[in-house]
């Protein structure tokens, strides 16, 4: 996922589907095993080359052949009619992740406010040695929305596994993520699945009878709410199999004045990463959004115990997509994403809640962020 706080990773789900590098997936590596609805390639010789070039070479450039709304992805569409016609206005965050998207992600996962991404990544260094104590050696390690994952070297590095296999939405992601791995590791045996991870998917039979270790870094899970975090997390539970290992990141909860910061930046990367949908809009789907007047914002939603990023209109707009009419009162928004944040033991029972009972945890000095690492064990009856 493709993923989420791992620079792409988001992305849990969220790179699903981004419409300017479908065509580019359409070549795949023949040993990239495909599972998931992965949406159906436009017909690369329908397809320009030079136009494709153009398009990776400057992504700030629109895609010539997105500009007729009739070859914009469908879901995309159908999301954000639905989106901007319900109330709450509510875009799902997946559609962030157009390549401008997954660039500006990037960028806010090194940004000062945005501790998550280091903080997890110092957690793996300093109990790297621990981690690999209570996972043993040789399991094959499932990484779940590998994206370009910065952190996963860490983690192939402490518990000398025996296979890796990367699961990502994007086959360009796996494709340019494991190159590099293989010149990290050159004796590891790495499968890569382009498949939706949301969903229980078939292991490559060649890890069939080896241990797993499923890697879920980022906090991704924190952009589902409880009920599709349960989910995911029974899926990745019959993904890997009874005595498989999870090591999951989860972000915690803590005072609004550091989680506000890490959601609104002050160089306005965040604020142009949300932004950024509207911009993909209007490119895809031949929207007239007056973009300036939106504004970004994030909140922290106490009851829910989540930060919710919106856009909100900052006068009275009207605008059109694929040639439906909106109209947004100022001071009403658009809400694009949540990141739900967990107390310690709200993290545990989550895992619980889907068959998966903790066995070690660890953090930072200061308690910003979890990584936990839970055992997929049979649940026991009552008491
Ligand atoms: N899961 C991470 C988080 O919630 C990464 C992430 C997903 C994110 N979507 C985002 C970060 C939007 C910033 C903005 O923080």
């Amino acid at each position: 996922m493709a993923a989420v706080g791992d620079a792409r990773t988001r992305r849990v789900a969220v790179r699903e589907g981004a419409a300017t590098e479908r065509d580019v997936n359409a070549v795949t590596r023949a040993d990239i095993i495909r599972h998931g609805e992965t949406p159906a390639p436009i017909d690369p010789a329908l397809v320009d080359p030079a136009l494709v070039d153009a398009t990776l070479a400057d992504p700030m450039l629109p895609d010539p052949k997105l500009a007729d709304p009739a070859l914009a992805d469908p879901a995309f569409r159908a999301d954000v009619l639905a989106g901007l016609s319900g109330r709450p206005r509510a875009i799902p965050a997946r559609w962030f992740y157009d390549r401008r998207g997954s660039e500006l992600f990037e960028d806010i996962t090194r940004l000062p406010e945005y501790y998550l991404t280091r903080t997890e990544r110092s957690i793996l260094s300093a109990h790297a040695a621990d981690i690999a104590s209570l996972t043993g050696p040789g399991r094959a390690v499932v990484e779940f929305g590998s994206g370009s994952s910065a952190k996963t070297p860490l983690v192939l590095s402490a518990v000398a596994p025996s296979a890796y296999v990367p699961i990502d939405i994007s086959g360009q992601f796996l494709r340019d993520s494991v190159a590099e791995l293989e010149r990290q590791f050159p004796n590891l045996p790495i499968h890569p699945i382009e498949g939706d991870f949301m969903h229980r998917l078939a292991l490559p039979s060649a890890i069939e009878s080896k241990p797993r270790l499923g890697f879920f870094p980022g906090s991704t899970i924190g952009n589902m709410n409880a009920p599709a975090a349960v989910d995911l997390l029974r899926a990745m539970w019959e993904t890997l199999g009874a005595g498989s290992k999870l090591l999951i990141g989860i972000d915690r909860i803590k005072p609004a004045s550091v989680l506000i910061p890490a959601y609104d930046d002050a160089q306005g990367v965040t604020a142009e990463f949300n932004l950024n949908l509207l911009h993909r809009i209007n490119r895809e789907l031949g929207g007239t959004i007056p973009v300036s007047a939106f504004r970004h914002v994030a909140r922290w939603n106490d009851t829910e115990a989540r930060i919710e990023m919106h856009l909100e209109a900052t006068r009275d707009v009207s605008f059109s997509v694929d040639g439906r009419s909106f109209a947004i009162s100022k001071g009403k928004t658009i809400h694009t994403e949540n990141s739900y944040k967990y107390g310690p033991r709200d993290a545990r029972l989550l895992l619980r809640s889907a068959g998966w009972t903790p066995i070690g945890e660890w953090t930072d000095r200061e308690g910003l962020f979890g990584l936990i690492l839970a055992e997929a064990r049979a649940v026991p009856a009552a008491p």
